[in-house]
């Protein structure tokens, strides 16, 4: 039946990079449980002293990540820092990377990084052309509208149309947006219009009828990230698909994701706090599974123990609050 549904429908569905929350534990444990899911994002990893980090070893083993596409994203501010984490990645086994041209934090930003890079259209091109020089595939670009204003993206279309990238991902949203805020239609609209890649639409699709107005809006995109959508109801890409699962199969999964994710923390966190602290950011969205998200969050986050913990989740399961 599966067969016949991905045959069907053409379109791809992206578990966007979200940093704190789609570590590999989350997108393992998705993966076992879940369906739907194209392809999964790691989120940015970035370097020092022209090497990766050590924290993000794990992050992007090879055995951590067995899905069968996996994109680590890189966050270069420069050329150099381009090649070298894409030979790193390269080394290891990826032969897909992308390029963070949307992280909107000031941190971020201010070292000409993220979006930080958006209003140096001659800068992205130097950083594009080292990595083309190097390698003619394997590449895409996830990035914002702008970084003061939604016009930066004019300049920065002709550039990305230069270069063979597989795919471009828009979260059309300026940075001082962040995450809020409403997402700019006609910014993705310019962009189908004038990019000659294909387009991938990220963005506020929390719902299947988020998924439906934006394919009503944008008809000849069929490449959808989504993020915060997945986080808060993880059967979101299984209702795109139009596959209905009975509330007793979906309360199952949701106890075995649950489940996968408590005991993974348990396994590779130095303590049991670590562990418990990584939990209680899970049900951050988690919670939404629920029919009071607020107080279900709530009682978690007090949670002084696994112990506690654990009893909070059985009452939250069972309705008890
Ligand atoms: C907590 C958090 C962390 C994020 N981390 C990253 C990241 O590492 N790389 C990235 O490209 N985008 C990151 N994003 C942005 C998301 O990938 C996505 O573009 C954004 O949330 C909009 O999609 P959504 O509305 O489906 O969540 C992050 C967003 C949030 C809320």
């Amino acid at each position: 039946m599966e067969i016949v549904f991905c045959c069907l429908f053409s379109y791809m569905i992206y578990l966007a990079p979200l940093q704190g929350f789609t570590d590999f534990v989350y997108r393992k444990a998705y993966a076992r449980i879940f369906k739907g899911v194209d392809a999964y994002f790691i989120p940015y990893i970035s370097m020092k002293k022209d090497t990766i980090l050590s924290k993000y070893a794990k992050e992007i083993a090879v055995i951590n990540n067995p899905q069968a596409r996996v994109i680590p994203q890189i966050l270069p501010g420069n050329s150099n820092e381009m090649v070298l984490m894409a030979k790193q990645l390269k080394d290891i086994g990826y032969n897909e990377i992308n390029l963070n041209l949307g992280c909107p934090y000031p941190m971020v930003t201010n070292r000409g990084k993220g979006s930080g890079l958006l209003p140096y259209p001659d800068k992205i091109e130097s950083i594009l052309t080292s990595y083309f020089e190097k390698w003619n595939s394997g590449l895409s670009v996830k990035l914002r509208a702008g970084l003061q204003s939604a016009s930066e993206m004019e300049q920065i279309i002709p550039v990305l149309n230069k270069f063979p990238l597989k795919e471009v991902i828009l979260h059309p949203r300026i940075a001082k947006q962040l995450y809020g805020g409403t997402i700019l239609d006609e910014t993705f609209l310019a962009a189908y219009k004038d990019l000659k890649l294909e387009l991938v639409f990220n963005g506020d699709i929390f719902t299947f009828s988020d998924y439906k107005k934006r394919k009503q809006q944008f008809p000849a995109t069929d490449k959808w990230m989504l993020g915060r959508g997945i986080l808060m109801n993880p059967f979101l890409p299984s209702e795109i698909n139009e596959i209905d699962l009975t509330l007793e199969i979906r309360r199952e999964k949701l106890l075995d994701f649950h489940r996968l994710m408590l005991e993974s923390y348990l396994e590779i966190m130095d303590n049991e706090g670590n562990a418990l602290n990584k939990m209680k950011q899970f049900w951050f969205y988690f919670s939404y599974n629920f029919p009071n998200p607020a107080k279900a969050l709530k009682h978690i986050k007090k949670s002084k123990n696994i112990l506690q913990y654990k009893s909070e989740v059985k009452k939250i399961f069972y309705h008890l609050y």
